[in-house]
């Protein structure tokens, strides 16, 4: 499948039926939009958690429809290429259809092209299943599902009994027949993503899912090194950004303080007649 060609959610479909690899991960603003669609990645996720890696919060609960429009913008205007989707966040969804309607159609006014909600209890499905029917295409989301932090108590690995893993192939198989176009799988055994997968028809999305998934995504700043704090084992480190950001700055700011920033090529110069004229007036000899 050509490289150069515009990701559709038909597209992912037809990866996973010719059994290629889907590849996604999340941005937040305009230059890594651009790069990781420069990149090659078959969609961008504007994560839900922004809250965490770019706002500072301590989950993804607080962040706001409004913010998450801030970011969507930032990033639509990156990517040429890739799909796009953004992730709706915590209560701007769960309320009422109306209210995921109104707040799935705001992103797609904003230029998102698809939405991703949490969870596949009846009334996510019925959710799914109103956004469908307007025209909304929907991404779901299984396994460890952040805005269900509170429920689940902590941050767990879900699905690694039998019974817990069963509800999650019925949960997959219900969100598919309300009609996603995938499903990322977090946070679950790699037998069990392996089995929703088999199964499905449409593309399974993996993080901390194992390597049977249709695709995998990662959180930008864990894969590139630069999230605050720790990183999940799930995510593997490709680069130190973070450190790298920290050595350039430290060292911006000891030439500064030695002097040996702005050398004369990082400044502009008057021509010497100007600045004789200059000196000229400054004497009250001009006119
Ligand atoms: O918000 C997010 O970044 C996500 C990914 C972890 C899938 O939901």
């Amino acid at each position: 499948m050509s490289i150069s060609r515009k990701v559709t959610v038909r597209t992912l479909l037809e990866k996973k039926q010719a059994g290629e690899k889907i590849v996604a991960v999340t941005a937040y603003d305009y230059p890594t939009a651009l790069l990781v669609d420069e990149a090659g990645v078959d969609f961008v996720l504007v994560g839900d958690s922004v809250a965490n890696v770019v706002l500072g919060y301590e989950t993804t609960l607080p962040v706001t429809m409004e913010e998450m429009r801030h970011h969507v913008r930032a990033v639509r205007r990156g990517i040429k290429r890739a799909l796009l989707v953004a992730d709706m966040p915590f209560l701007s969804y769960q309320t009422s259809v109306a209210q995921a309607i109104e707040n799935a159609g705001l992103f797609l006014k904003d230029g998102a092209e698809a939405v991703k909600v949490e969870g596949g209890t009846p009334p996510i499905l019925h959710i799914v299943r109103a956004l469908v029917e307007v025209g909304i295409p929907v991404m779901g989301h299984l396994g460890f599902t952040p805005q269900w932090l509170h429920q689940f108590g902590g941050v767990r690995v879900q699905g690694r009994r039998g019974d817990e893993a069963k509800m999650l192939v019925d949960m997959a198989q219900a969100l598919q027949e309300a009609g996603c176009f995938a499903i990322v799988l977090e946070l679950v055994p790699e037998e069990v993503a392996a089995v929703i997968t088999e199964r499905l028809s449409i593309p399974t999305i993996g993080i901390g899912a194992g390597a049977q998934c249709d695709g995998q995504i990662l959180v930008l700043h864990d894969l590139i090194g630069m999230s605050p704090g720790w990183s999940p084992r799930h995510a593997k480190r490709y680069a130190e950004v973070g450190e790298l950001i920290r050595q350039c700055v430290a060292t911006y700011a000891q030439e500064v303080r030695d002097g040996k920033f702005p050398t004369r090529e990082h400044a502009t110069h008057m021509t010497p007649e100007e600045l004789e004229r200059l000196r000229q007036l400054l004497r009250g000899e001009g006119s």
